[in-house]
């Protein structure tokens, strides 16, 4: 299960970043999730109402006249028909007419009308047109009547500008929208995520580790944190952007990862290991650059710690749950691993052909003490929140801190 609503209207306003409405409505009818798109007369500036037809497979609406368009659903059809409302991206413009209440067109109408929707904005214009204190009060405004504001992110702007106030790429407002089912699933709960691989030094320009990408465990962290936890994030060396709301820790090796989830997991009421933590360090961690010199070279390594059995001997011990990446007989290595680490559950993948690591999909056999589900090839942001409302469903089965 994605998550995310069934029917969407996604309202465009006028801006560059509309050019990727295009792909997000792609990527959200991959996922069947059925979308009306509503475009500002600002969007047609940018673009052609026929290309979001095509890949929405449906009439586009631009306009609060159009006699045909209102007469097959009107705008105060097409707001009950709505599950949520998704504008993106939404210029200044468009924040502004949504946060005063006006009903000059179209999107803004139909706004009104979906009030009892959840309304999701996407953020996008110049980083001093998104600094502008008038934006900013626009937009405060709108968050305190329950609008979900996504970004906007920071980076090279189409103006030519650097700054905050780029719209996010398609994918992350769908991981954002895909809490829709669960939300607030895990408001009042802390939750602490170890994300990515682990770089073991050789010397100072040499290092061991692994391919692990880190988005399963950023894809977590993002989607409890939309679930309504409090979330600490301890990642190893990756190149993902922080998810918004989320409390981020950059560690290297295991050693240090170790110690930062022992640090911050008490008082946690889940902890989630999502890092491949690397097995072994050299034993020795040269000062200089390590030279060539003979044909062979042999080094030397020891076991790190394993942080998960660690956490396992906390008390009050947080609910626990590890990944397991294995390349045979799933099912017995994982229940060993549940059994072995002392964890609540197990998220249980084959790695390679395409799937696990380094990838955007994946998919889990999933264990826990007396049961077992399987959550099939799916995004990592939408498994993210099936895994999590797994957790969920666990932690307010069984009480405890945070309820
Ligand atoms: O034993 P294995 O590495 O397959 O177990 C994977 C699970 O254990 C993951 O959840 C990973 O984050 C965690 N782990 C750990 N400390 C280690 C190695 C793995 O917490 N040293």
């Amino acid at each position: 299960m994605s998550g995310l609503p069934r029917r969407l209207v996604l309202g465009i306003g006028g801006g560059i970043a509309a050019y990727k409405a295009c792909e997000l409505v792609r990527r959200l009818k991959e996922r069947d999730v059925d979308v009306r798109v509503v475009m500002t007369a600002g969007a047609e500036h940018f673009l052609g109402a026929a290309t979001l037809q095509a890949l929405s497979g449906q009439p586009v609406r631009t306009s609060l006249w159009d006699a045909s368009a209102e007469a097959a659903m009107s705008h105060i059809e097409l707001a009950r028909w709505a599950d949520a409302i998704l504008v993106a991206p939404a210029s200044a413009n468009v924040l502004a007419r949504l946060a005063h209440g006006f009903a000059d067109d179209l999107l803004t109408t139909l706004s009104l009308a979906a009030s009892d929707r959840p309304l999701w904005l996407a953020p996008a214009m110049n980083r001093l047109m998104w600094a502008h204190p008038a934006t900013q009060a626009n937009v405060e405004l709108l968050r305190a009547r329950g609008a979900h504001v996504l970004g906007p992110a920071s980076g090279e702007q189409a103006c030519g500008e650097v700054g905050e106030g780029r719209m996010l790429e398609p994918e992350a407002i769908i991981a954002a929208l895909s809490i829709f089912e669960a939300p607030q699933m895990l408001a009042g709960r802390r939750v602490l995520v170890s994300a990515g691989p682990t770089h073991e030094d050789l010397d100072p320009v040499r290092f061991l580790g692994n391919r692990s990408s880190g988005r399963m465990g950023f894809a977590l962290a993002e989607a409890a944190a939309g679930m309504g936890a409090e979330v600490t994030l301890v990642a190893g060396p990756v190149a993902l952007a922080t998810p918004a709301g989320v409390d981020r820790i950059d560690v290297r090796s295991a050693r240090q990862m170790h110690a930062a989830m022992l640090e911050h997991a008490p008082g946690m009421d889940v902890v989630i290991g999502a890092a491949a933590v690397a097995d072994y360090r050299p034993e020795q961690r040269q000062t200089r650059k390590i030279k060539k010199q003979d044909d062979r070279f042999t080094v030397t390594l020891v076991r790190n710690p394993d942080i998960l059995l660690d956490l396992a001997a906390l008390s009050p011990r947080p609910y626990l749950a590890g990944f397991a990446a294995e390349t045979e007989a799933l099912e017995d290595n994982a229940q060993l691993k549940l059994q072995a680490k002392g964890l609540d559950l197990i998220a249980a993948n084959l790695v390679g052909e395409g799937l696990g690591i380094e990838t955007q999909d994946n998919a889990f056999s999933v264990f826990w003490r007396g049961g077992s589900t399987v959550l099939p090839r799916a995004p990592k942001t939408d498994l993210a929140v099936s895994l999590l409302r797994i957790v969920a469903g666990q932690l307010a089965a069984k009480g405890g801190r945070g309820t």
